[in-house]
């Protein structure tokens, strides 16, 4: 094996590992369940759809074709490597864009259906970060897992698939729980 190759195969190793400890190993989301997280996600055209650890892209190629403008990020080499070439055979005009980056240190006000599959490690430390980022009304799906503390509100569960949970970012009013003037 060349220098090159020892390089890569060392830098995919240590990016897993660390992507591991940071939210979540690389671990596919199952094909057949896409089609229910877009379901799910009722994207509008034009709606920006953030997934946070993106993997190898499916879900962010799938999400472009449904109008979405699709935005990842992802810190494990080799899924971050599968994503771009995925996207080179996807039309300019729908490529999603994805950011070799942590999205613990990305800016995600702009995102109106954040998608992610992650640990539930991440508990309280990432919603504390969805609900001070997400305007009101965004739209948070998980895969697995709800987010911790936080009711879905809307679960999707089907005989022998995963569950998928839909969180909705409250308005300030609901979030406060001002109780009603009697
Ligand atoms: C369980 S996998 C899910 C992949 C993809 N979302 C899917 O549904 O197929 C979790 C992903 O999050 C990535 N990840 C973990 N910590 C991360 C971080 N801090 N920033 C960006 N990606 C991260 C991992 O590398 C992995 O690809």
């Amino acid at each position: 094996m060349n220098l090159f190759l020892l390089l890569l195969v060392f830098s995919i190793l240590v990016t897993f590992s660390i992507a591991s400890f940071s939210a979540a190993p690389w671990v596919p989301v199952h094909t057949r369940d896409i089609g229910r997280i877009l379901k799910l996600a009722a994207i509008a055209p034009g709606e920006i759809f953030v997934e946070l650890g993106s993997g190898d892209g499916r879900t962010l190629a799938a999400a472009a074709h449904a109008g979405a403008r699709a935005i990842g990020f992802e810190i494990s080499l080799l899924p971050y490597l599968i994503s771009r070439v995925r996207f080179l055979f996807l039309s300019s005009k729908i490529r999603p864009r994805i950011f070799y980056k942590s999205f613990w240190s990305a800016d995600l006000s702009q995102a109106d259906v954040v998608y992610l599959f992650l640990m539930p490690k991440v508990g309280e430390k990432l919603v504390k970060k969805l609900r001070a980022e997400l305007r009101p009304g965004a739209r948070v799906i998980t895969y697995v897992w709800p987010l911790t503390g936080w009711t879905p509100e809307k679960t999707d569960v089907i005989q022998n698939q995963l569950a998928l949970h839909l969180h909705v970012v409250p308005t300030h009013s609901e979030s406060l729980q001002v109780p009603p003037v009697s």
